[in-house]
């Protein structure tokens, strides 16, 4: 790099096709790739391939034929990975997209790149909006440099659809970072009355929030108006200014009792100069935002939700045992939540927090804005998280051209149990229409030494398992040379490296449990155990077995079901 980081290789072309190709290796110096159409200039960190490529990155020139492109690098050494650079209307490797040895099946993933939180989470018009945070050029957060910032480069809003939250078609970038900063977490909703005024045709607008991470961070705006196709950041950002230090991640709600729109953000109070004796989530705070147009916002509380940081959430469900009444559910990063009451300005806590997820794939989850009133569901994806420090891949995308996954969409209800009101997760219905062939094992006792799945053999399942415990110490599900177990006397069940509780019910126990390339979902207890696994499975086989040890137990219903690919 020269001494300014400035551009000191270009090369410029006439626009043709839809994609240019960028050969990227892991370990390659981190150049400074910038990509210039008309007065438009962006640029990203990207490990430029000098050599053989690992994989090649896209960059979506869309509907620009017949303009001039100008690509820059800051390294007169890149001459070679400039000229490998190159324009069509394919990625380079889409005949194999979404068929890799480690691609999820039944979760979405991006073709290429890094993704990690769900942002702008919205329904609009039969589709399901899936915005994601994404590096489209590398394989994880990026330049290891962006540590000592905490302000990871390239952080775009990637962008999917979906009719179904089961099968995704990717789209274009919704929006690209700025000179204001990176694109961090955020949200999105229908603004069906106008109140922004930023309506330009006969469809409501959708209105994007997101963190502008820059210096300082600030909170921001973007519309459409063209479902969600593309985007325009807001003239008048930022709405809310950098009220303290990293503060970021708005999700806005409509809240129809006060008749104001509600923001939830989190306020970062870390001090980066001091000393680490304190722990990010001990000094983390969500703050309350209302407002009657969108742009202009009016702080009026914080809550903190002890232990969790991050991505907040805050939504409204009512009981289902007793459908007349309702709660209150604000949320973090990491799944935790309380329960409690809201007027609109303030959130008052009842109980928790309290763990919704127990597994290790879960972080930053968001629920969906906008799913009509006659569906009424409380929709929530998490980042399917497989954690690794930049620039590295996680192991269990190794060798991928992608790296992380979005967890399963689950449905939220809100229950009356024992132990006061708590949320369950369950598996959107939806995901049923991928059951290709199904096998009910006929009830009856499970004696040691028996293993009624013995004869299935395939990679993607969905079990269905209510299990009389009876005699047995132990139940065993050998998903594919992946166990998980159910032990009786503990009470408990455990996969890879977690550990939960599942108290049987009369002496039995409910399970559900999805089988992916990269993943085992866990339901337990119709819900009240949600336990996503990230799990390597692709040397595993494809075999199933159960077995109950150190004594006999009763399947009362026992289904399996074959699962297609939601990429076919
Ligand atoms: C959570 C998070 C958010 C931030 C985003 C950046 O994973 O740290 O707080 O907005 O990631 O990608």
């Amino acid at each position: 790099m020269d001494v300014d980081g400035s551009v000191t290789a270009t090369s410029s072309f006439e626009v043709t096709g839809r994609y240019l190709n960028i050969p990227v290796r892991s370990g390659s110096p981190f150049r400074r790739v910038t990509v210039t159409i008309g007065d438009v200039e962006r640029a990203f960190d990207i490990e430029l391939a000098e050599g053989e490529p690992d994989w090649w990155a896209f960059h979506d020139l869309g509907p620009v034929a017949g303009g001039t492109v100008t690509v820059g690098i800051d390294s007169a050494d890149s001459a070679d990975a400039l000229s490998a650079i190159h324009q069509s209307d394919e990625i380079v490797g889409a005949e194999s997209t979404y068929r890799e040895a480690r691609r999820p099946q039944l979760r979405f993933s991006a073709r290429r790149g890094w993704l990690n939180d769900p942002v702008g989470l919205v329904y609009f018009e039969g589709e399901y909006h899936l915005f994601y945070e994404h590096n489209p050029y590398g394989v994880s957060l990026g330049h290891p440099a962006n540590a000592e910032t905490g302000i990871w480069g390239n952080a775009s809003w990637g962008h999917a659809v979906s009719p179904d939250l089961v099968h995704w078609q990717e789209l274009p970038i919704a929006l690209y970072p700025d000179a204001a900063g990176s694109i961090y977490s955020g949200s999105a909703v229908v603004d069906r009355n106008d109140t922004a005024g930023l309506r330009t045709g006969s469809a409501p607008a959708l209105i994007a929030f997101y963190t502008s991470a820059g210096t300082p961070f600030t909170q921001c705006l973007a519309v459409s108006n063209d479902r969600g196709r593309t985007w325009r950041k807001y003239e008048g950002n930022p709405v809310i200014p950098s009220p303290e230090k990293q503060s970021r991640d708005p999700k806005v709600a409509w809240h129809a009792a006060t008749g104001r729109w509600v923001m939830v953000l989190y306020l970062d109070r870390y001090d980066r100069e001091a000393p680490a004796d304190l722990a990010t989530t001990e000094i983390s705070s969500f703050g309350v935002y209302t407002s009657p147009d969108l742009i202009t916002w009016e702080k009026t509380s914080e809550f903190v939700v002890p232990g969790d940081t991050e991505c907040p959430g805050l939504f409204e469900l009512s009981i289902q045992e007793n459908p007349g009444e309702s709660r209150w559910i604000a949320h973090g990063a990491k799944g935790s939540y309380l329960v409690g009451s809201f007027d609109g300005r303030v959130f008052t806590p009842e109980s928790g927090p309290h763990t919704l997820n127990e597994g290790n794939c879960f972080y930053a989850a968001q629920t969906f804005a906008d799913i009509p009133v006659s569906d009424g569901r409380r929709i929530l994806i998490p980042w399917g998280t497989a954690w690794a420090t930049p620039p590295a891949q996680a192991p269990l995308f190794a060798g991928m051209p992608f790296s992380q996954s979005m967890g399963l969409p689950v449905e939220l209800t809100l229950h009356s149990t024992e132990d006061g009101v708590r949320l369950f997760a369950n598996p959107v219905r939806e995901l049923e229409t991928l059951r290709e062939s199904t096998t009910r094992i006929v009830q009856g006792p499970l004696q040691p030494g028996e293993d009624p799945l013995s004869s299935l053999t395939g990679e993607l399942w969905e079990i269905e398992a209510d299990m009389e415990l009876g005699d047995a110490s132990r139940l065993v599900f050998e998903l594919r040379g992946t166990p998980v177990t159910y032990d009786t006397a503990r009470r408990e069940i455990s996969c890879g490296d977690r550990t939960a509780s599942l108290a049987p019910v009369d002496g039995r126990i409910r399970l559900r449990i999805f089988v992916d390339r990269t993943a085992i979902d866990i339901f337990g207890g119709d819900g009240r155990l949600y336990m996503p696994m990230g799990v390597d499975l692709s040397g595993g086989g494809r075999s199933l077995s159960l077995r109950a040890e150190g004594g006999g137990a009763r399947i009362h219903r026992l289904v399996v079901h074959r699962l297609a690919s939601a990429w076919e």
